[in-house]
């Protein structure tokens, strides 16, 4: 069953890529990853701006809709961090790998496969730090994966979870679950930054 939705939606005509990061879980982010100011940090896929306008410079971006592609992009780094676009996940860890020795990137629980993973360890990357979490009205649960070029694989990897709850990030109103007649439910998109009500 979940391969069937998972495959349908990726082989959608037009990719659902724009999916972008409530503000609460950039910061979530950008404590995990242990990001400092001072780093040379690239968000290579900046959608909206949520993660981005929180970097501290320098700081720099790209995003395809801006005719900033990320494949084009091959300046050395410090950090990579983001929430990629899910239907090049492969293409855009294989680049990140070109460009620093640490990257922070936000991504669905199906999409962290052995076999991505064993790519990931061909490429010297290992995940040093990941965290598990349910994003109210997101499909899936994510993890926010902390990877590190090392020269071998480390003994511990720190694993946390964080429950999120099941209201909107923004309003605070239920994103579903909960019913009754006298309950509003946030109708939020998940590609939009702001809730209707
Ligand atoms: C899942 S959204 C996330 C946006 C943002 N990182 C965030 O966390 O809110 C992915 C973004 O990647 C952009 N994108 C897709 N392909 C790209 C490419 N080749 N280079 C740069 N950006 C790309 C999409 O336009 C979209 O805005």
């Amino acid at each position: 069953m979940t391969s069937k939705i998972m495959s349908s939606i990726k082989n959608r005509a037009t990719p659902n890529d724009k999916i972008y990061t409530p503000l609460k879980v950039v910061d979530i982010m950008l404590d995990f990853c242990e990001y400092k100011e001072g780093q040379l940090v690239l968000e290579p896929a900046r959608g909206l701006g949520a993660i981005y306008d929180k970097l501290k410079t320098p700081k720099e971006y790209c995003e395809i809709e801006e005719d900033k592609d990320y494949f084009d992009y091959h300046n050395k780094v410090d950090i990579v961090i983001t929430n990629p676009p899910y239907s090049i996940l492969d293409k855009f860890l294989k680049h990140t790998y070109t460009l620093c020795d640490k990257f922070c990137f936000l991504i669905g629980s199906y999409s962290l496969t052995p076999k991505r993973i064993e790519v990931m360890n061909s490429n010297g990357f290992y995940i040093t730090k990941m965290l598990l979490t349910q994003i109210p009205s997101w499909f899936q649960r994510s993890y926010i994966i902390v990877c590190e070029k090392l020269d071998e694989e480390p003994n511990n990897i720190i694993f946390k979870s964080l429950n999120l709850g099941n209201k909107c990030l923004y309003c605070a109103l239920p994103c579903g679950g909960m019913r009754g007649k006298n309950i509003k439910h946030c109708k939020r998109k998940s590609n939009e930054n702001e809730c209707h009500y």
